[in-house]
């Protein structure tokens, strides 16, 4: 899946040649799932049509401070859109363009809201080889540099005014692959292992009959998706689920029984940085599990069970610089409890849900939570979406990461 999924962004176009290759550019952003809003400035326009982008970008295309065709004119923001973007991508950007942005020089509407963006902003130089080298161009990549901003660099080869060399936009693949990489690169969990437990396990009493629970999985799969989003390998230990991951960072092992996920999550253990235990293990299986199918006894029927293995206490006890997450479902004394476990199970940080709130707990697309740390730090939070309970949890992750 490409880190672009999701994104907003602003393409920026100025007017050069080039300008023709963005329609492919913005068809290209849309496959990998990004929205996209463009810019024009003027010029731009005699090189393509703001029709075939808001075609291609399924969004009206944006170039003066108003739209003057409109019944009712409209006073285009830039303020607004440039805090609309998660990126900003100015491609092609010509030397009039480049030396624009060097000096705050704000006379159109792209420059107007890449002055205002505060997002991270990318640009794709576009020009004639000797424009190209010129000491006026080499400076405002320096100043463009200093402001925090980065060079797709120009490709070799032939251009449009027939002679041959450095000055070539690079061509939109490149502009899209050149994005992911550096995207991922700065992504706050790059190169970290996270194993994750999710789902609930099924403990068999004959070969058709188990002991479960109510457990989606669910919370634990959005906690892997929020991880790998952030740019970590996931090893997901999942018990029966609906659900799919959907994430190349993400690799799944299935599991149905407790010892079957103890088993995966100590094979793995010893990789990772941060381990987060999302499953509802059985506390119980059968001692004794039948090998042929249980026939109906005309009285009561008893299932003697012992006890599973606590997958997340054995890790605590073997856990040497791993970064430690347990969650606690909890109906009464929530937060002495939450404690208990802490210490029980050598914990950094527990996710405590109390079922006495509405919305939390299994079966709910919403969390409430609160966060407990080794220190006993209290940090309740509101009801959220799942998914935004994920990110949260992720957060103390990174937080972690940055002390
Ligand atoms: N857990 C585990 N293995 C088990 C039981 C629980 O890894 N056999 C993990 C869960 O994934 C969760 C945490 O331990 O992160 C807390 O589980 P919970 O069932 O709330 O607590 P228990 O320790 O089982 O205690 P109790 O059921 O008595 O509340």
């Amino acid at each position: 899946m490409s880190v672009l999924r999701g994104k907003n962004i602003l393409l920026g176009i100025s007017g050069g040649i080039a300008a023709y290759k963005t329609a492919s550019l913005v068809r290209l952003f849309i496959k990998a799932g990004a929205h996209v809003q463009v810019i024009m400035t003027p010029a731009s326009k005699d090189f393509v049509t703001p029709l075939t982008l808001s075609t291609l970008s399924k969004n009206p295309v944006h170039s003066s401070f108003y739209n003057q065709d409109e019944e009712n004119e409209k006073w285009n923001n830039h303020v607004e859109l440039g805090l609309w973007a998660d990126l900003m991508v100015i491609a092609p950007a010509t030397a009039n363009t480049l030396s624009k942005m060097a000096n705050g020089t704000c006379d159109n509407l792209l420059i107007a809201t890449y002055l205002s963006a505060k997002c991270p902003v990318y640009f794709a130089p576009a020009m004639d080889l000797d424009m190209y080298k010129h000491p006026s161009t080499i400076a405002s990549f320096t100043a463009l540099h200093n402001f925090g901003n980065t060079i797709i660099p120009a490709e070799s080869g032939e251009l449009a005014s027939g002679l041959s060399g450095e000055g070539r936009m690079a061509e939109p693949e490149n502009i899209v692959s050149f994005l992911e990489e550096d995207l991922e690169s700065r992504l706050p969990l790059k190169g970290k292992k996270i194993l994750i437990t999710a789902g609930p396990t099924y403990e068999a009493i004959d070969p058709v009959r188990f002991i479960g629970n109510h457990s989606s999985g669910k919370m634990g799969f959005d906690i892997a998706k929020s991880a790998a989003n952030l740019g970590a390998s996931v090893i997901l230990v999942s018990g029966p689920t609906i659900f799919k991951a959907d994430h190349s960072l993400i690799k799944v092992i299935n599991v149905v029984s407790g010892q079957e996920m103890y088993d995966a999550c100590h094979q793995y253990f010893d990789q990772v940085d941060v381990a987060i235990a999302a499953a509802a293990v059985a506390d119980y299986k059968p001692k004794h599990v039948a090998t042929q199918k249980i026939k109906k006894a005309p009285d009561n029927f008893v299932i003697e069970l012992e006890k599973t293995k606590d997958i997340l206490a054995s890790l605590g006890i073997i856990k040497k610089n791993q970064f430690l997450i347990g969650f606690a479902l909890e109906t009464e004394n929530e937060i002495e409890n939450a404690k208990g476990k802490i210490q029980k199970k050598n914990l950094d940080l527990i996710v405590l849900n109390s079922l006495q709130d509405k919305g939390a707990g299994f079966g709910e697309p919403t969390n409430k939570v609160t966060f407990i740390d080794k220190d006993f730090n209290i940090e309740p939070m509101e009801l959220k979406s799942k998914e935004a309970v994920a990110d949260d949890i992720l957060n103390k992750v990174i937080a972690h990461f940055n002390e």
